[in-house]
């Protein structure tokens, strides 16, 4: 069988084509040029980006600091940035995959308990798209003051950072702990000191092997010692 040249140019074509794919299928992902990363200024990567990650992933056999599951811990920006979140791409972010698209090529995270809620996913995408910047100490979150603080300062973001990851909702093992009512309840049948401080009877919280700061189980004792206000 012989070709004729046309048939010949166009064969060429469609393989010349196929090596263009294929080479296109390989190229580095597009990464958000660093000056166009501005992050959204409605967003703070400490308080509101870090505890969705501290409270859903960075729990002990998975992505804390000593178990780093799949070479990913994922407890601080730094570390949650070096490998799985690419800047402006959410799509080429291994993590936005693993906890979002869930496509067939990535586990499924997390595993064992629920997924991250919708509104904290918008977050994150919202994070990684606009920059994936470390807003840092210019969103004046303030150090922990066991002497001066409120429920919505200090408890409620608390209950954000460590406990929401798993208790969001209420049909949530061992109850919500979204709102004041939840975590007032909490409070007066005494589990909530009980738990976050480990003692003998009481389930230790988190569960994560995470515990909290001296200064903030001081803030939730004296809370609950003064009435667990909604101040
Ligand atoms: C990784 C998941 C996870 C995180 C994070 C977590 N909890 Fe829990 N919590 C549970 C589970 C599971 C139970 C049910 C325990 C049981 O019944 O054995 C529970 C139960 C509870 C209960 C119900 C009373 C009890 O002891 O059964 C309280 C109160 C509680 N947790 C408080 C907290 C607080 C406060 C935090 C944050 C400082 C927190 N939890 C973080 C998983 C979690």
């Amino acid at each position: 069988m012989r070709f004729n040249s046309k048939q010949l140019v166009f064969s060429f074509l469609i393989i010349a084509g196929f090596f263009v794919i294929i080479n296109s299928c390989t190229h580095a992902p597009y990464v958000l040029p660093q000056n166009m990363r501005t992050g959204d200024p409605s967003i703070c990567f400490e308080r509101d980006v870090l505890p969705i990650f501290i409270s859903n992933c960075a729990k002990s056999n998975c992505h804390d600091a000593a178990s780093g599951k799949g070479g990913y811990r994922l407890d601080s920006y730094k570390e949650i940035m070096k490998k799985g979140i690419v800047p402006g791409n959410t799509a080429a972010s291994v993590i936005w995959e693993s906890i979002a698209i869930k496509t067939f090529n990535v586990q499924a995270m997390p595993i064992e308990t629920p997924p991250i809620r919708p509104a904290d996913l918008d977050l994150i995408r919202r994070w990684i798209a606009t920059g994936a910047t470390d807003s840092g100490v210019t969103c004046g979150i303030s150090p922990c003051d066991s002497n001066n603080f409120t429920y919505s300062g200090a408890i409620a973001p608390l209950m954000q950072k460590y406990c929401i990851g798993c208790h969001n909702a209420p049909t949530s093992k061992g109850g919500n702990l979204t709102g004041y009512a939840d975590v007032q309840n909490a409070a007066v049948n005494g589990k909530l000191i009980g738990n976050i401080k480990h003692l003998p009877g009481y389930n230790a919280m988190p569960t994560t092997g995470i515990t909290l700061s001296d200064c903030e189980i001081a803030q939730v004792t004296k809370w609950v010692a003064a009435g667990a206000l909604n101040n």
